[in-house]
Order: structure tokens, then C-alpha cells, then sequence
């Protein structure tokens, strides 16, 4: 039996989602960083370095990775965890794409 109740919410559509960049949204769970990668992937996780706190979404993607603005740490988008020798993970959040929208499930 399944215990699931959030729903999927639509965000914006994919192309307002700056390529290599991000989009924030306010969510009860805090401010979300959702991610475009340069092969159209999209990723969802908390803005917030899990180093000290830096927004994730003015860090710079690369692959399926962003580097924190304020020390560099580089956080891995799907799991939101930290790249080695940095440990630490921040939350991440199901996000997709249907029909040229992004949806998300927070
Ligand atoms: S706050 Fe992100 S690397 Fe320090």
C-alpha cells in the first residue's frame, strides 16, 4: 500500500530554464534549485550548499554537476551529494520533463 500524497506541480516550462543554469522555486520545504543540463536533463535539489549554505543555483553545471559559487565544492545533481575528498549531501526532489514542462514533486 502506498503512502505517497504529494503530487506533481508544474514549475515552467523547459526553455525558462536557462541552459547550464537554474530556476528557483519556493516550496514548503525551503527554496529548490532546478537544474538544466546541456543535454536537456533536469535536476532538483535544495539550494543550499551542503558545505556552509551557498545557493547552488548561482553555481556554474557542468555534466551532471554544479560547482557551489562560494568555495567551489561540487555538488553530483542526481544524489546531491558532495564529489570526493568533500563530504556532505544536500536534499534532492523527483523532478521531470513531459511535453516540453517541467514538473516537480516536492
Ligand atoms: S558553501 Fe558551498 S562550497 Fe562552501
Amino acid at each position: 500500500m502506498s503512502t505517497e500524497t504529494s503530487t506533481w506541480a508544474h514549475v515552467c516550462a523547459l526553455e525558462d530554464i536557462p541552459l547550464l543554469g537554474s530556476r528557483v522555486v519556493t516550496a514548503d520545504s525551503g527554496d529548490i534549485a532546478i537544474f538544466r543540463t546541456d543535454g536537456d536533463r533536469v535536476f532538483a535539489v535544495h539550494d543550499k550548499c551542503p558545505h556552509k549554505g551557498g545557493p547552488l543555483s548561482q553555481g556554474i553545471v557542468h555534466g551532471d554537476t554544479v560547482t557551489c559559487p562560494l568555495h567551489s565544492w561540487k555538488i553530483r545533481l542526481e544524489s546531491g551529494e558532495a564529489v570526493a575528498p568533500d563530504v556532505g549531501c544536500t536534499r534532492g526532489f523527483d523532478v521531470k520533463v513531459e511535453n516540453g514542462q517541467v514538473l516537480l514533486k516536492a
